[in-house]
């Protein structure tokens, strides 16, 4: 018994003496080196096999001319596909809320106004609706389910198109953003219908600074349908 003590003890020692010279930096063999040392592309950097010398590519990259970064999927939206550029406004919370306010027209083609407002509509419904009410009385469904509570009746409010372009983008008190679910052309195509449905406003008249060429809204609008 006394033997096998004094064995344990010396083997224990002996392989912790031996693995405190292995020197780290160069292990004899490693498994699976690409988990263990994971390789970070840059973006558009080529891509190569990081380890030793060898010659062999990365198929998936090799179409793309080794580019690291994958092209968009077909169908991808550009994020500013119709050109309708975002409120020029202070970035500052409450001064660019100020100045939205003062906003009277939207910068949408007034030619594409059918179309923009059933598009606004339809992304209304599917977006605020919840909690806003289809008749923009803040009785959605949500709020009647009584799960959330607090949103005002569209009439109660002193709104212009610019300032609810402003709240969907940047939120107000306990709404919060929306300008990850809609682009800028849909902000103002929701803010029109809000306006026009519930504030009886006409406010697709003719463009402010923000606007780029008017032909753009018509066709990207058409191709978003
Ligand atoms: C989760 C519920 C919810 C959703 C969804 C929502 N809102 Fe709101 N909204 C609120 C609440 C709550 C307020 C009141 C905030 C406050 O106290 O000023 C509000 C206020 C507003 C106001 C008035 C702000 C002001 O200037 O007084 C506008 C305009 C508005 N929302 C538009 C929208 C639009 C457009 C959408 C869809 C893109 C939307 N909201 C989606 C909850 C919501």
């Amino acid at each position: 018994m006394k033997k096998l003590t004094k064995y344990i003890i010396l083997s224990t020692a002996g392989i912790l003496i031996f693995a405190s010279c292995s020197n780290k930096e160069q292990p004899a063999l490693v498994y699976f080196p690409d988990m263990y040392y994971p390789v970070a592309y840059d973006p558009y950097q080529e891509a190569v096999v990081p380890y030793g010398e060898q010659t062999s590519t990365i198929p998936l990259f090799e179409n793309q001319n080794g580019r690291t970064a994958l092209a968009p999927v077909p169908g991808t939206i550009a994020q500013n596909e119709d050109k309708v550029l975002p409120l020029d406004v202070p970035e500052e919370y409450n001064a660019g809320y100020t100045a939205s306010l003062a906003i009277a027209n939207s910068p949408l083609n007034p030619a594409n106004k059918k179309a923009d407002l059933a598009r606004g509509k339809d992304l209304y419904n599917k977006t605020c609706a919840a909690c806003h009410g289809t008749v923009g009385d803040g009785q959605g469904t949500i709020v009647q389910s009584g799960a959330y509570s607090g949103v005002p009746n569209y009439k109660d409010r002193q709104i212009t198109i610019g300032s609810v372009y402003y709240v969907i983008e940047h939120g107000r008190n306990s709404m919060g953003s929306y300008a990850g679910q809609l682009l800028p052309g849909d902000r103002w195509r929701v803010a029109l219908h809000v306006m026009s449905e519930f504030k009886k406003t006409d406010a697709s008249a003719v463009a402010i600074a923000t606007t780029a060429p008017a032909e753009s809204t018509e066709e990207s609008t058409t191709q978003q349908q």
